[in-house]
Protein backbone atom coordinates (compact mmCIF):
# COMPACT_ATOMS: atom_id res chain seq x y z
CA UNK A 1 0.00 0.00 0.00
CA UNK A 2 1.07 3.09 -0.81
CA UNK A 3 0.31 6.13 1.79
CA UNK A 4 -1.54 5.35 4.93
CA UNK A 5 -3.72 8.46 5.85
CA UNK A 6 -7.49 9.07 5.78
CA UNK A 7 -8.00 6.32 3.08
CA UNK A 8 -5.11 4.10 4.04
CA UNK A 9 -5.83 3.28 7.48
CA UNK A 10 -9.35 2.69 6.65
CA UNK A 11 -8.38 0.48 4.38
CA UNK A 12 -6.12 -1.60 6.68
CA UNK A 13 -8.62 -1.42 9.19
CA UNK A 14 -11.50 -3.06 7.31
CA UNK A 15 -9.32 -5.86 5.45
CA UNK A 16 -8.72 -6.48 8.89
CA UNK A 17 -12.03 -6.51 10.67
CA UNK A 18 -13.78 -8.21 7.66
CA UNK A 19 -10.60 -10.50 6.88
CA UNK A 20 -13.10 -13.40 6.88
CA UNK A 21 -15.32 -12.93 4.30
CA UNK A 22 -13.13 -10.98 2.17
CA UNK A 23 -11.22 -14.31 2.03
CA UNK A 24 -14.71 -16.62 1.43
CA UNK A 25 -15.46 -13.86 -1.21
CA UNK A 26 -12.26 -14.03 -3.67
CA UNK A 27 -11.09 -17.25 -2.45
CA UNK A 28 -7.78 -16.26 -1.15
CA UNK A 29 -6.47 -14.09 1.82
CA UNK A 30 -5.68 -10.48 1.29
CA UNK A 31 -2.26 -9.39 3.28
CA UNK A 32 -1.25 -5.59 3.54
CA UNK A 33 2.98 -6.75 3.33
CA UNK A 34 4.21 -3.24 2.80
CA UNK A 35 3.28 -0.20 3.28
CA UNK A 36 4.99 3.18 1.85
CA UNK A 37 4.55 6.92 4.12
CA UNK A 38 6.15 9.80 4.37
CA UNK A 39 7.03 9.96 8.01
CA UNK A 40 7.48 6.15 9.35
CA UNK A 41 8.29 7.30 12.99
CA UNK A 42 3.98 8.74 12.63
CA UNK A 43 2.09 7.47 15.39
CA UNK A 44 -0.73 5.59 13.50
CA UNK A 45 -3.87 3.88 15.07
CA UNK A 46 -4.13 1.23 12.26
CA UNK A 47 -4.06 -3.33 12.96
CA UNK A 48 -0.65 -3.49 11.13
CA UNK A 49 2.96 -4.11 12.74
CA UNK A 50 5.58 -1.02 12.58
CA UNK A 51 8.09 -3.32 10.81
CA UNK A 52 6.43 -3.13 7.69
CA UNK A 53 6.11 0.61 7.19
CA UNK A 54 8.67 2.28 4.92
CA UNK A 55 9.51 5.63 3.07
CA UNK A 56 11.13 3.81 0.36
CA UNK A 57 8.38 3.93 -2.14
CA UNK A 58 10.34 2.49 -4.75
CA UNK A 59 11.07 -0.47 -3.07
CA UNK A 60 7.16 -1.64 -2.29
CA UNK A 61 6.72 -1.20 -5.91
CA UNK A 62 9.29 -3.42 -6.71
CA UNK A 63 9.04 -5.93 -4.03
CA UNK A 64 8.45 -9.51 -5.95
CA UNK A 65 6.49 -11.00 -2.58
CA UNK A 66 3.54 -8.35 -3.72
CA UNK A 67 0.82 -8.82 -6.56
CA UNK A 68 -1.79 -5.73 -5.79
CA UNK A 69 -0.35 -2.24 -5.22
CA UNK A 70 -2.96 0.19 -3.35
CA UNK A 71 -2.36 3.81 -4.18
CA UNK A 72 -4.29 5.91 -1.40
CA UNK A 73 -1.19 8.79 -1.01
CA UNK A 74 -2.49 11.10 -4.28
CA UNK A 75 -0.57 13.70 -6.31
CA UNK A 76 0.53 13.55 -9.61
CA UNK A 77 4.41 13.08 -9.12
CA UNK A 78 6.26 10.56 -7.56
CA UNK A 79 2.79 8.67 -7.53
CA UNK A 80 2.42 8.55 -11.55
CA UNK A 81 6.44 7.32 -11.93
CA UNK A 82 5.68 4.35 -8.90
CA UNK A 83 2.47 3.09 -10.56
CA UNK A 84 4.11 2.92 -14.13
CA UNK A 85 6.94 1.07 -11.87
CA UNK A 86 4.40 -0.97 -10.50
CA UNK A 87 2.81 -1.95 -13.69
CA UNK A 88 6.11 -2.46 -15.59
CA UNK A 89 6.97 -5.34 -12.93
CA UNK A 90 3.69 -6.85 -13.54
CA UNK A 91 1.57 -5.59 -10.47
CA UNK A 92 -1.99 -4.80 -10.65
CA UNK A 93 -3.21 -1.69 -9.17
CA UNK A 94 -5.74 0.02 -7.50
CA UNK A 95 -6.00 4.38 -7.19
CA UNK A 96 -8.11 6.60 -5.22
CA UNK A 97 -6.73 9.18 -7.25
CA UNK A 98 -8.88 11.19 -8.95
CA UNK A 99 -6.61 13.66 -9.58
CA UNK A 100 -4.13 12.02 -11.14
CA UNK A 101 -6.31 9.77 -13.34
CA UNK A 102 -8.31 12.10 -14.29
CA UNK A 103 -5.11 13.96 -15.96
CA UNK A 104 -2.94 11.40 -16.67
CA UNK A 105 -5.16 8.50 -16.80
CA UNK A 106 -4.17 7.52 -20.81
CA UNK A 107 -0.94 7.16 -20.34
CA UNK A 108 -1.87 5.17 -17.05
CA UNK A 109 -4.74 2.69 -18.89
CA UNK A 110 -2.14 2.29 -21.76
CA UNK A 111 0.73 0.90 -19.34
CA UNK A 112 -2.05 -1.78 -17.92
CA UNK A 113 -2.71 -2.63 -20.96
CA UNK A 114 0.75 -2.93 -22.09
CA UNK A 115 1.87 -4.97 -19.21
CA UNK A 116 -1.04 -7.05 -19.00
CA UNK A 117 -1.60 -5.77 -15.17
CA UNK A 118 -4.82 -4.70 -14.21
CA UNK A 119 -5.85 -0.86 -12.95
CA UNK A 120 -8.85 -0.34 -10.92
CA UNK A 121 -9.91 2.93 -9.78
CA UNK A 122 -13.45 2.57 -8.46
CA UNK A 123 -12.69 5.14 -5.44
CA UNK A 124 -11.72 7.88 -7.73
CA UNK A 125 -14.90 9.01 -8.22
CA UNK A 126 -17.84 10.14 -5.43
CA UNK A 127 -15.46 7.80 -2.99
CA UNK A 128 -17.69 5.22 -1.66
CA UNK A 129 -20.32 5.31 -4.65
CA UNK A 130 -19.96 2.49 -6.95
CA UNK A 131 -20.15 3.89 -10.23
CA UNK A 132 -16.93 2.88 -12.17
CA UNK A 133 -17.75 -0.75 -12.25
CA UNK A 134 -21.53 -0.34 -13.06
CA UNK A 135 -21.09 1.70 -15.86
CA UNK A 136 -17.90 -0.72 -17.35
CA UNK A 137 -19.67 -4.06 -16.40
CA UNK A 138 -23.16 -3.92 -15.60
CA UNK A 139 -23.89 -1.42 -18.26
CA UNK A 140 -22.13 -2.83 -20.86
CA UNK A 141 -24.73 -3.67 -23.32
CA UNK A 142 -26.16 -0.12 -22.93
CA UNK A 143 -25.51 3.36 -24.63
CA UNK A 144 -25.10 5.76 -22.20
CA UNK A 145 -26.69 9.37 -23.45
CA UNK A 146 -25.85 11.53 -20.60
CA UNK A 147 -24.34 11.21 -17.02
CA UNK A 148 -25.26 14.33 -14.88
CA UNK A 149 -23.59 14.24 -10.99
CA UNK A 150 -23.03 15.72 -7.92
CA UNK A 151 -19.45 14.86 -7.57
CA UNK A 152 -18.22 17.19 -4.84
CA UNK A 153 -19.30 17.02 -1.06
CA UNK A 154 -18.06 21.02 -0.12
CA UNK A 155 -20.23 22.29 -2.75
CA UNK A 156 -22.88 20.19 -2.34
CA UNK A 157 -22.85 20.79 1.27
CA UNK A 158 -22.05 24.93 0.96
CA UNK A 159 -25.22 25.00 -1.43
CA UNK A 160 -27.38 23.02 0.73
CA UNK A 161 -26.24 25.36 3.94
CA UNK A 162 -27.26 28.48 1.53
CA UNK A 163 -30.78 27.27 0.72
CA UNK A 164 -31.84 25.74 4.24
CA UNK A 165 -30.38 28.14 6.73
CA UNK A 166 -30.26 31.52 4.29
CA UNK A 167 -26.02 31.99 4.51
CA UNK A 168 -24.52 33.15 1.98
CA UNK A 169 -21.38 31.39 0.01
CA UNK A 170 -18.69 32.86 2.52
CA UNK A 171 -20.69 31.79 5.71
CA UNK A 172 -21.53 28.54 4.38
CA UNK A 173 -17.93 27.75 2.84
CA UNK A 174 -16.65 28.92 6.61
CA UNK A 175 -19.02 26.76 8.17
CA UNK A 176 -17.62 24.05 5.56
CA UNK A 177 -13.72 24.55 6.71
CA UNK A 178 -14.85 24.39 9.98
CA UNK A 179 -16.36 21.13 10.35
CA UNK A 180 -13.42 19.71 8.31
CA UNK A 181 -15.26 19.22 4.72
CA UNK A 182 -13.20 21.18 2.76
CA UNK A 183 -9.83 20.92 2.04
CA UNK A 184 -7.56 23.38 3.66
CA UNK A 185 -7.28 24.87 0.09
CA UNK A 186 -10.65 24.80 -1.19
CA UNK A 187 -10.04 25.78 -4.73
CA UNK A 188 -10.45 22.66 -6.47
CA UNK A 189 -13.66 22.43 -4.72
CA UNK A 190 -15.17 25.67 -4.87
CA UNK A 191 -13.99 26.46 -8.73
CA UNK A 192 -15.17 22.91 -9.72
CA UNK A 193 -11.64 21.55 -10.40
CA UNK A 194 -12.52 18.14 -9.19
CA UNK A 195 -15.64 17.03 -9.79
CA UNK A 196 -14.18 18.20 -13.53
CA UNK A 197 -11.51 15.55 -13.05
CA UNK A 198 -14.14 13.58 -11.97
CA UNK A 199 -16.36 13.70 -14.67
CA UNK A 200 -13.71 13.06 -17.14
CA UNK A 201 -13.30 9.79 -15.42
CA UNK A 202 -16.84 8.78 -16.04
CA UNK A 203 -16.91 10.53 -19.28
CA UNK A 204 -14.10 8.38 -20.36
CA UNK A 205 -15.93 4.91 -19.39
CA UNK A 206 -19.41 5.72 -20.17
CA UNK A 207 -17.92 6.54 -23.68
CA UNK A 208 -14.81 4.90 -24.81
CA UNK A 209 -13.35 8.00 -24.99
CA UNK A 210 -10.27 9.29 -24.38
CA UNK A 211 -10.74 12.97 -22.69
CA UNK A 212 -9.23 14.56 -19.36
CA UNK A 213 -10.11 16.76 -16.91
CA UNK A 214 -8.51 19.31 -18.98
CA UNK A 215 -11.47 19.07 -21.84
CA UNK A 216 -14.39 19.54 -19.05
CA UNK A 217 -15.70 23.30 -19.33
CA UNK A 218 -15.66 24.60 -15.79
CA UNK A 219 -17.38 27.08 -13.57
CA UNK A 220 -17.69 27.18 -9.61
CA UNK A 221 -19.50 28.10 -7.00
CA UNK A 222 -18.43 31.55 -5.62
CA UNK A 223 -20.62 33.68 -7.54
CA UNK A 224 -23.63 31.86 -6.72
CA UNK A 225 -26.17 34.14 -4.07
CA UNK A 226 -28.47 33.80 -1.88
CA UNK A 227 -31.18 35.58 -4.32
CA UNK A 228 -30.63 32.95 -7.13
CA UNK A 229 -31.13 30.09 -4.53
CA UNK A 230 -34.39 32.42 -3.22
CA UNK A 231 -35.58 33.27 -7.11
CA UNK A 232 -34.89 29.50 -8.07
CA UNK A 233 -36.63 28.08 -5.38
CA UNK A 234 -39.81 30.61 -6.05
CA UNK A 235 -39.32 29.14 -9.76
CA UNK A 236 -39.76 25.73 -8.79
CA UNK A 237 -35.68 24.64 -8.53
CA UNK A 238 -32.74 23.81 -6.45
CA UNK A 239 -29.24 25.46 -7.32
CA UNK A 240 -26.73 22.25 -7.58
CA UNK A 241 -22.92 22.10 -8.73
CA UNK A 242 -24.11 19.99 -11.51
CA UNK A 243 -21.33 17.66 -13.75
CA UNK A 244 -22.78 17.47 -16.52
CA UNK A 245 -21.75 14.43 -19.27
CA UNK A 246 -23.20 13.94 -22.64
CA UNK A 247 -23.21 12.37 -26.21
CA UNK A 248 -24.39 14.93 -28.73
CA UNK A 249 -24.24 13.53 -32.56
CA UNK A 250 -21.38 11.37 -32.12
CA UNK A 251 -19.18 14.79 -30.02
CA UNK A 252 -19.00 14.40 -26.10
CA UNK A 253 -20.13 17.57 -24.18
CA UNK A 254 -18.85 17.57 -20.78
CA UNK A 255 -19.89 21.00 -18.48
CA UNK A 256 -19.47 21.73 -14.60
CA UNK A 257 -20.81 24.47 -13.35
CA UNK A 258 -23.78 25.96 -11.00
CA UNK A 259 -27.05 24.91 -12.89
CA UNK A 260 -31.16 25.20 -11.58
CA UNK A 261 -32.58 21.72 -11.47
CA UNK A 262 -36.41 21.16 -11.20
CA UNK A 263 -37.07 20.55 -7.25
CA UNK A 264 -38.59 17.32 -8.94
CA UNK A 265 -35.93 16.06 -9.85
CA UNK A 266 -34.20 12.74 -7.94
CA UNK A 267 -30.86 14.97 -7.59
CA UNK A 268 -32.43 18.24 -6.69
CA UNK A 269 -32.84 16.28 -3.01
CA UNK A 270 -29.34 14.87 -2.65
CA UNK A 271 -28.53 17.12 0.08
CA UNK A 272 -25.52 17.78 2.73
CA UNK A 273 -21.89 16.47 1.87
CA UNK A 274 -22.95 13.59 -0.28
CA UNK A 275 -22.75 12.54 -4.09
CA UNK A 276 -25.03 11.60 -6.74
CA UNK A 277 -24.92 10.12 -10.07
CA UNK A 278 -28.34 9.78 -12.48
CA UNK A 279 -27.79 7.58 -15.80
CA UNK A 280 -29.75 7.91 -18.56
CA UNK A 281 -29.71 5.38 -21.01
CA UNK A 282 -30.79 4.38 -24.13
CA UNK A 283 -32.53 0.72 -23.49
CA UNK A 284 -32.36 0.61 -18.98
CA UNK A 285 -33.67 4.66 -18.81
CA UNK A 286 -32.72 6.51 -15.51
CA UNK A 287 -30.15 5.09 -12.92
CA UNK A 288 -29.21 7.02 -9.82
CA UNK A 289 -26.71 5.86 -7.72
CA UNK A 290 -26.24 8.13 -4.36
CA UNK A 291 -24.17 7.96 -1.29
CA UNK A 292 -21.18 8.99 0.61
CA UNK A 293 -18.59 10.56 -1.72
CA UNK A 294 -15.26 10.77 0.71
CA UNK A 295 -14.25 9.99 4.07
CA UNK A 296 -12.14 7.53 4.82
CA UNK A 297 -14.42 4.13 5.67
CA UNK A 298 -16.64 5.03 2.53
CA UNK A 299 -13.78 5.20 0.18
CA UNK A 300 -11.66 2.47 1.25
CA UNK A 301 -14.62 0.27 1.22
CA UNK A 302 -14.40 1.19 -3.22
CA UNK A 303 -10.88 0.56 -2.60
CA UNK A 304 -11.59 -2.76 -1.20
CA UNK A 305 -13.83 -3.65 -3.43
CA UNK A 306 -11.25 -3.28 -6.60
CA UNK A 307 -8.57 -5.38 -4.46
CA UNK A 308 -11.19 -8.26 -4.42
CA UNK A 309 -12.43 -7.85 -7.80
CA UNK A 310 -8.19 -8.39 -8.76
CA UNK A 311 -7.60 -10.82 -6.57
CA UNK A 312 -10.22 -12.88 -7.79
CA UNK A 313 -8.95 -12.66 -10.95
CA UNK A 314 -5.38 -13.50 -9.73
CA UNK A 315 -6.97 -16.86 -8.18
CA UNK A 316 -9.46 -17.68 -11.05
CA UNK A 317 -7.42 -16.63 -14.09
CA UNK A 318 -8.72 -14.12 -16.47
CA UNK A 319 -8.42 -10.40 -16.20
CA UNK A 320 -11.15 -7.31 -15.64
CA UNK A 321 -12.38 -5.45 -18.31
CA UNK A 322 -9.83 -2.50 -19.08
CA UNK A 323 -10.75 0.84 -20.43
CA UNK A 324 -11.76 0.85 -24.25
CA UNK A 325 -11.18 3.65 -26.60
CA UNK A 326 -13.70 2.59 -29.75
CA UNK A 327 -14.06 6.88 -29.91
CA UNK A 328 -11.27 9.25 -30.44
CA UNK A 329 -12.68 12.16 -28.63
CA UNK A 330 -13.92 15.01 -30.25
CA UNK A 331 -15.47 17.45 -27.36
CA UNK A 332 -18.17 19.51 -28.15
CA UNK A 333 -17.13 22.93 -27.52
CA UNK A 334 -19.47 24.60 -24.75
CA UNK A 335 -20.50 27.37 -27.00
CA UNK A 336 -22.75 24.54 -28.98
CA UNK A 337 -24.48 23.26 -25.95
CA UNK A 338 -27.66 23.55 -25.55
CA UNK A 339 -29.47 24.81 -22.36
CA UNK A 340 -32.44 26.79 -20.86
CA UNK A 341 -30.90 29.87 -18.79
CA UNK A 342 -32.34 31.97 -16.08
CA UNK A 343 -31.22 35.43 -16.06
CA UNK A 344 -32.04 38.07 -13.52
CA UNK A 345 -32.26 41.90 -14.91
CA UNK A 346 -31.77 45.01 -12.87
CA UNK A 347 -34.35 47.20 -14.96
CA UNK A 348 -35.61 50.76 -15.66
CA UNK A 349 -39.26 50.65 -14.79
CA UNK A 350 -40.80 52.93 -17.74
CA UNK A 351 -42.73 52.08 -20.71
CA UNK A 352 -41.49 49.92 -23.02
CA UNK A 353 -38.74 47.92 -21.02
CA UNK A 354 -40.61 45.04 -22.05
CA UNK A 355 -41.09 45.52 -25.36
CA UNK A 356 -36.89 46.34 -25.84
CA UNK A 357 -35.65 43.49 -23.79
CA UNK A 358 -37.74 41.00 -25.34
CA UNK A 359 -36.95 42.43 -28.70
CA UNK A 360 -33.07 41.48 -27.75
CA UNK A 361 -33.98 38.38 -26.91
CA UNK A 362 -35.80 37.20 -30.06
CA UNK A 363 -32.86 39.04 -32.00
CA UNK A 364 -30.34 36.52 -30.75
CA UNK A 365 -32.32 33.31 -31.13
CA UNK A 366 -33.30 32.83 -27.44
CA UNK A 367 -37.21 32.68 -26.74
CA UNK A 368 -38.26 33.38 -23.42
CA UNK A 369 -40.28 30.87 -21.40
CA UNK A 370 -41.20 32.94 -18.30
CA UNK A 371 -40.73 36.46 -17.36
CA UNK A 372 -41.74 37.99 -14.01
CA UNK A 373 -41.32 41.30 -12.81
CA UNK A 374 -40.39 42.08 -9.32
CA UNK A 375 -40.14 45.20 -7.38
CA UNK A 376 -40.70 49.60 -8.60
CA UNK A 377 -38.77 52.32 -9.68
CA UNK A 378 -34.86 51.65 -8.60
CA UNK A 379 -35.38 48.35 -7.38
CA UNK A 380 -37.36 46.75 -10.73
CA UNK A 381 -35.77 43.35 -11.42
CA UNK A 382 -36.90 41.22 -14.03
CA UNK A 383 -36.77 37.14 -13.81
CA UNK A 384 -36.49 35.31 -17.20
CA UNK A 385 -35.98 31.95 -17.81
CA UNK A 386 -35.84 30.57 -21.29
CA UNK A 387 -36.02 28.05 -23.85
CA UNK A 388 -33.87 25.91 -24.96
CA UNK A 389 -30.99 28.21 -26.56
CA UNK A 390 -27.76 27.50 -27.74
CA UNK A 391 -24.78 28.76 -25.32
CA UNK A 392 -22.86 30.77 -27.87
CA UNK A 393 -26.65 32.92 -28.79
CA UNK A 394 -27.12 32.99 -25.14
CA UNK A 395 -23.44 34.82 -24.36
CA UNK A 396 -24.03 37.38 -27.29
CA UNK A 397 -27.70 37.97 -26.10
CA UNK A 398 -26.07 38.91 -22.69
CA UNK A 399 -23.47 40.87 -24.40
CA UNK A 400 -26.21 42.80 -26.22
CA UNK A 401 -28.19 43.24 -22.89
CA UNK A 402 -25.70 45.05 -21.39
CA UNK A 403 -25.12 47.63 -23.84
CA UNK A 404 -29.61 48.51 -23.52
CA UNK A 405 -30.32 51.52 -21.88
CA UNK A 406 -33.04 50.25 -20.22
CA UNK A 407 -30.95 47.46 -18.35
CA UNK A 408 -28.93 48.82 -15.45
CA UNK A 409 -27.08 45.52 -14.33
CA UNK A 410 -27.37 41.77 -15.40
CA UNK A 411 -27.80 40.87 -11.85
CA UNK A 412 -27.12 37.08 -12.19
CA UNK A 413 -27.42 34.61 -14.72
CA UNK A 414 -27.29 30.37 -14.54
CA UNK A 415 -27.68 27.43 -16.85
CA UNK A 416 -31.32 25.47 -15.92
CA UNK A 417 -30.95 21.89 -16.62
CA UNK A 418 -35.04 20.67 -16.75
CA UNK A 419 -36.36 17.76 -18.64
CA UNK A 420 -37.34 20.14 -22.00
CA UNK A 421 -34.69 18.96 -23.83
N1 LIG B 1 -10.08 11.36 1.93
C1 LIG B 1 -11.12 11.07 1.17
O1 LIG B 1 -12.28 11.16 1.58
C2 LIG B 1 -10.90 10.62 -0.25
C3 LIG B 1 -12.01 10.25 -1.05
C4 LIG B 1 -11.82 9.78 -2.36
C5 LIG B 1 -10.53 9.73 -2.86
N2 LIG B 1 -9.47 10.13 -2.08
C6 LIG B 1 -8.14 10.07 -2.67
O2 LIG B 1 -7.37 9.12 -1.93
C7 LIG B 1 -6.01 9.51 -1.90
C8 LIG B 1 -5.54 9.58 -0.44
O3 LIG B 1 -6.31 10.54 0.26
P1 LIG B 1 -6.21 10.70 1.85
O4 LIG B 1 -7.30 11.63 2.22
O5 LIG B 1 -6.13 9.36 2.52
O6 LIG B 1 -4.79 11.46 1.99
P2 LIG B 1 -3.92 11.67 3.29
O7 LIG B 1 -4.71 11.46 4.54
O8 LIG B 1 -3.18 12.95 3.10
O9 LIG B 1 -2.83 10.48 3.22
C9 LIG B 1 -1.80 10.44 2.30
C10 LIG B 1 -0.83 9.33 2.70
O10 LIG B 1 0.17 9.22 1.70
C11 LIG B 1 1.46 9.30 2.30
N3 LIG B 1 2.34 9.96 1.33
C12 LIG B 1 2.15 11.15 0.73
N4 LIG B 1 3.17 11.41 -0.11
C13 LIG B 1 4.01 10.36 -0.04
C14 LIG B 1 5.22 10.02 -0.68
N5 LIG B 1 5.81 10.85 -1.53
N6 LIG B 1 5.81 8.82 -0.38
C15 LIG B 1 5.23 7.98 0.51
N7 LIG B 1 4.07 8.24 1.14
C16 LIG B 1 3.47 9.41 0.87
C17 LIG B 1 1.28 10.08 3.58
O11 LIG B 1 2.29 9.73 4.48
P3 LIG B 1 2.31 10.32 6.02
O12 LIG B 1 1.15 9.65 6.72
O13 LIG B 1 3.62 9.88 6.58
O14 LIG B 1 2.15 11.80 5.89
C18 LIG B 1 -0.12 9.60 4.03
O15 LIG B 1 -0.01 8.40 4.76
C19 LIG B 1 -5.95 10.84 -2.67
O16 LIG B 1 -5.63 10.59 -4.01
C20 LIG B 1 -7.36 11.37 -2.57
O17 LIG B 1 -7.70 12.23 -3.64
C21 LIG B 1 -9.63 10.56 -0.80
Amino acid sequence: MLGCGIVGSAVARILDAHSDEISERVGARLEIRRVAVRNVGKERDVPLSADIFTNDAASVVSDPSIQIVIEVMGGIEPTRTLLIEAMRSGKHVVSANKELIGSLGRELFDEAEANKVEFSFEASVAGGVPIVRPLKESLAGERVERIMGILNGTTNYILTKMAEDGMEFDQALAQAERLGYSELDPTADIEGFDPAAKLSILATIAFNARVVAGDVYREGITHVTQADILNAHSLGYAVKLLAIAESVDGEIAMRVHPAMIPLTHPLASVRDNLNAIFIEGNEVGELMFYGRGAGGSPTAISVIGDVADVARHIVGGGRGVGVIYSQPAKVRPMDSTVSQYYILLEVADKPGVLAKVAQTFADNDVSIKSMLQEGLGKEARLILVTHNAVERNFQALLAELRTLEVVDAIASSMRVQSAED
